[in-house]
């Protein structure tokens, strides 16, 4: 069914879309708690019972039972099969899928014609000026710069560094000689139209020019550094936004960077591209980097997906320290494990290594600082403690980070202030307090704006489930957890062990999705099935409440429980079955029927 879609791309697309990105497209979300709710789009209502888990990757309503995974959703909204959703899915991330649709070739891209000629004149003038670099007397003094500056001739050629010649337009007339359409690219900001003219000339001359990747390799943008440092040229200049790139989402060298993050399990977060150059250099491999602007939201869910735990390591002067803050806040308000490497004296990263070498600057990195404790470094630095009023908001600043630490943190912290202020830690305590109770009034009072329970938002299950249903629904969880569980029931005595038709529809699906995958995956049996009635069944199994180390007891109450009551729906049929005979003086047929009930009857009492 999945059609001509790679399992590995399949995989792919699944790990690297984020559930809450794409609903978002389609309901507005508001986080509470770790999850995030709205107003489920599968049913009419007017308090948000829909809600989607970021960690788990899953969406659930409350309401009307609707759930699944990001590809469920959009074949539930979209009324699409699963090839198409993955399809869909798959062009968001810049993944081309061409899927043999019943005879017709279908091919499909996220990007449009226009948004591929820029692409590919991307391409094209990232090897003309890494060409212009390696091979010509043009580029010899920039090479010489960077060979100077530590670059290996190997790190220039796997960065695809070049060189812009000093013509104005010797990219432009290749351009247009290689037929781009000028125009178009002109959106990229490669090239730039003249004033009341028809020609074109190119953005970048004269300088050492960083291609900019996206997270799959694809050259979106460049980033030209000036040879020689003049006062009327930025000694920076990068691509302006455009339709291939976009500054609040690109983080510099991930594509290259993923292996080495999944690896270490961190990422090293920078804020110039010439610094994760310069760790590259140094032997570092996970760093990345923003584009010139601060720390986004995007950005941090693209390195959700990744990793858990980032180390920031800004430049060391002042503007680098409140950059560092913020993105560090944003972070933590992430549930990110986040770490903050300071360096010293003003120093960015790469003049930090130039000056100290790569093994200092590897011990710094090896030892950052606790979220807390740069938020405590932060707070002392431009204060005086010879000034009352400077010492107070020092403490002040510290204790609101404090509010819903964990006590040993807590009191780690309040020693830390009070030997450094030379205030009694009983004050501190006093104080911490009273900025406590205050935060937790202001608490409630938004709570209560919002008209929202957030403590408890799932209370409004509204269907009674008998204890039929629970244990329907407690089996099917443990078998979506263990194909074991499955195979055995399968040898059991009672192979078929479900009492209603949707759950014996799923169990059926089930032990075919296990043939054919061995292994337990909810996710992956969600979106085989093609009926949405058996995926909210799949969904409520898969969230509900199963102890995993009492696993064996759990299915064996369950199973007794749906056998007796299998005995008991056969005998209430019988039952019927038995008045009818009689009623058609059956006799015969009736005392048979009456034999029946009475074997089942005993059966019942020996479970
Ligand atoms: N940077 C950037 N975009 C800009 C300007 C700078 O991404 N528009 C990055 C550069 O990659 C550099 C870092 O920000 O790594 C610091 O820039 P800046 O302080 O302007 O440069 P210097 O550190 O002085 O540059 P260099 O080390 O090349 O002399
Ligand atoms: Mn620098």
């Amino acid at each position: 069914m999945t059609g001509k879609i790679p399992e590995e791309l399949i995989e792919q697309i699944r790990t690297q879309s984020d559930i809450v990105d794409v609903i978002s497209e389609y309901v507005q979300l508001t986080k509470r708690g770790r999850n995030w709710f709205g107003l489920c789009p599968f049913h009419g209502e007017n308090t948000p019972s829909f809600s989607v888990s970021q960690d788990k990757q899953i969406f659930h309503c409350f309401g009307c039972g609707a759930g699944g995974n990001a590809f469920t959703f959009i074949m539930d909204i979209e009324n699409v099969p699963f090839v198409d959703a993955v399809t869909k899915l798959g062009n968001r991330m810049g993944i081309h899928l061409d899927i043999q649709k019943d005879s017709m070739q279908k091919s499909a891209t996220n990007y449009s014609k226009s948004e591929e000629n820029m692409l590919n004149a991307h391409q094209y003038a990232a090897e003309y000026y890494h060409h212009l670099l390696m091979n010509t007397e043009d580029g010899e003094q920039a090479l010489n710069y960077l060979l100077k500056r530590g670059f290996t001739k190997e790190d220039i050629e796997t960065n695809g560094i070049g060189w812009s010649l000093s013509s104005w337009d010797a990219l432009s007339i290749l351009l247009q000689r290689e037929g781009f359409p000028l125009d178009e690219i002109e959106q990229s900001g490669l090239i730039i139209k003249r004033e009341n003219n028809q020609s074109y000339f190119d953005r970048f001359r004269e300088r050492i020019m960083f291609p900019i990747r996206d997270e799959f390799g694809k050259v979106i943008a460049f980033s030209g550094r000036v040879l020689h440092q003049s006062d009327n040229e930025a000694k920076y200049l990068n691509s302006p936004e455009s339709p291939i790139f976009h500054k609040s989402q690109v983080l510099y060298n991930l594509d290259k960077a993923r292996s080495s993050i999944r690896k270490t399990g961190q990422v090293i977060l920078m804020e110039g591209f010439m610094d994760v150059l310069a760790a590259n250099q140094a032997g570092i491999f996970n760093a990345v980097a923003t584009m010139g602007t601060s720390l986004t939201p995007q950005h941090i869910t693209k390195l959700k997906r990744l990793v858990e735990k980032i180390i920031i390591n800004y430049d060391g002067d002042n503007a680098g320290w409140g950059a560092a803050r913020r993105a560090a806040e944003m972070l933590q308000a992430e549930k990110l494990k986040v770490e903050i490497a300071v360096l010293p004296d003003k120093l960015d990263p790469d003049e930090y290594i130039k000056k100290f070498g790569s093994d200092s600057y590897k011990q710094i990195l090896d030892k950052p600082q606790s979220y807390i404790s740069f938020i405590m470094m932060h707070a002392r630095r431009n204060k005086n403690f010879q000034f009352e009023n400077d010492l107070l908001q020092y403490i002040q600043e510290v204790l609101e980070q404090l509010v819903g630490k964990s006590p040993i943190e807590r009191d780690l912290y309040i020693k830390q202030l009070a030997s450094e202020t030379n205030i009694s830690e009983d004050a501190i305590y006093t104080q911490f307090r009273k900025l406590e109770a205050d935060q937790a009034k202001t608490f409630k009072r938004n709570i209560q704006k919002d008209g929202q329970t957030v403590d408890k938002p799932f209370r409004e299950e509204k269907k009674i489930l008998t204890a039929t249903d629970r244990a329907e629904r407690l089996l099917l969880s443990h078998m979506l957890n263990s194909a074991e569980v499955v195979d055995r029931i399968l040898n059991g005595a009672n192979p078929q062990p479900f009492v209603h038709d949707e759950y014996i529809a799923v169990f059926v699906r089930l032990i075919g999705f296990y043939e054919e995958h061995n292994t337990a995956d909810y996710q992956r049996f969600l979106e085989v099935l093609e009926d949405n009635a058996l995926r909210k069944i799949v969904m409520e199994a898969a969230l509900s409440e199963r102890d995993p180390n009492h696993a064996e007891a759990e299915i064996s109450d369950c199973l007794k429980h749906l056998k007796k009551q299998g005995i008991v729906t056969e005998i209430s049929k019988l039952t019927h079955d038995f008045q009818e005979a009689e009623k058609m003086h059956e006799h015969k047929r009736a005392l048979e029927i009456a034999q029946q009930i009475i074997i089942l009857r005993k059966s019942l009492s020996a479970i």
